[in-house]
């Protein structure tokens, strides 16, 4: 049995006392794992990966990261802050929360210079993932000139440069163009078969076959709806529905408007 990296115990989460983002979540992420979390907007995806980056800590059970409970006072010890940062790596659903460096190249450099890496290092990472993604002509650009795509492909280009042994990844291709979304696609495939773990949230079924083993579905009441294999909960179309994760389309059949409902695996004819 792999050991587990993360362990959620009932965990409840509201936003300054009274915006309920989690109600009562437990899980086990076992080292290796590609999972991901699905659910309707609002649902507490991206609260759940901030628990998990230990930028937010439970008002009610626990979070245990490399069997050390996440708390405040945890992360506040330097040691094991280093160690942590260094391990886990978040990809945030707004791009311009990790972008504050005056270039492109500073902000992919940022992370592993504060952890210590050698600075030769970290300039052929910074050139190897600039060249991988295709942003070499931006490194000298400030972030916060650029369009959103090429934002995310910064700020995935600058968690990647921890190299962390957790991927964190709220909504990694929204926004994307497909080729670029097959591209990102492809590094996180890759980056868990180097044994990297990797938990993603999306609304793109399309995607989810290939960077999830286990699925997590979110409930409007923010909690775990179900959780499963992947190829089993990508089949239960009612269950997909349920928790908005099917398309509603309106379009004409001869002059008559039809509003009908499929899920985003349907290929449009
Ligand atoms: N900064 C905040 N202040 C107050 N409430 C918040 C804040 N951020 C999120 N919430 C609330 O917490 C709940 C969960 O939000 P969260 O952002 O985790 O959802 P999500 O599943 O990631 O949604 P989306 O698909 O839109 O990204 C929502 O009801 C939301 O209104
Ligand atoms: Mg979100």
């Amino acid at each position: 049995m792999e050991e587990a990296i993360f362990k959620l115990n009932n965990v409840y989460f509201s936003y300054l006392g009274k915006y309920p983002a989690l109600c009562g979540v437990s899980m086990d992420i076992l080292k290796g794992q590609k999972i991901t979390i699905l659910g309707a907007n609002g649902s507490g995806k991206s609260t759940l990966l901030q628990l998990l980056d230990g930028l937010i800590f439970p008002d009610k059970g626990s979070i245990f990261a490399f069997d050390r409970q996440l708390n405040e006072e945890v992360l506040n010890d330097e040691a094991f802050s280093r160690k942590f940062r260094s391990k886990v790596g978040f990809v945030f659903q707004n791009p311009d929360v990790q972008l504050f460096c005056p270039t492109v190249e500073e902000d992919i450099s940022f992370g592993p210079l504060h952890l210590g890496v050698n600075l030769d290092v970290v300039k052929k990472r910074v050139n190897d993932l600039a060249d991988s993604l295709g942003i070499m002509s931006l490194l000298r650009r400030s972030a916060h000139q650029l369009s959103v795509g090429e934002k995310r492909k910064v700020a995935i280009a600058s968690t990647l440069a921890v190299d962390p042994e957790v991927l964190l990844l709220d909504e990694p291709t929204a926004g994307l163009d497909p080729q670029t979304a097959r591209h990102i696609i492809d590094i996180i495939i890759e980056a868990n078969a180097r044994g990297k773990t990797i938990i993603t949230a999306t609304h793109d079924l399309h995607i989810v076959e290939e960077i999830a083993d286990t699925i997590y579905i979110m409930s409007n009441e923010k909690k775990i709806a179900k959780s499963g294999a992947t190829q089993v909960l990508l089949a239960d179309l009612d269950l997909l529905k349920t928790h908005n994760l099917m398309h509603v389309h309106r379009h004409k059949h001869k002059d008559e408007a039809h509003i009908h409902s499929h899920q985003h695996l349907d290929h449009h004819t």
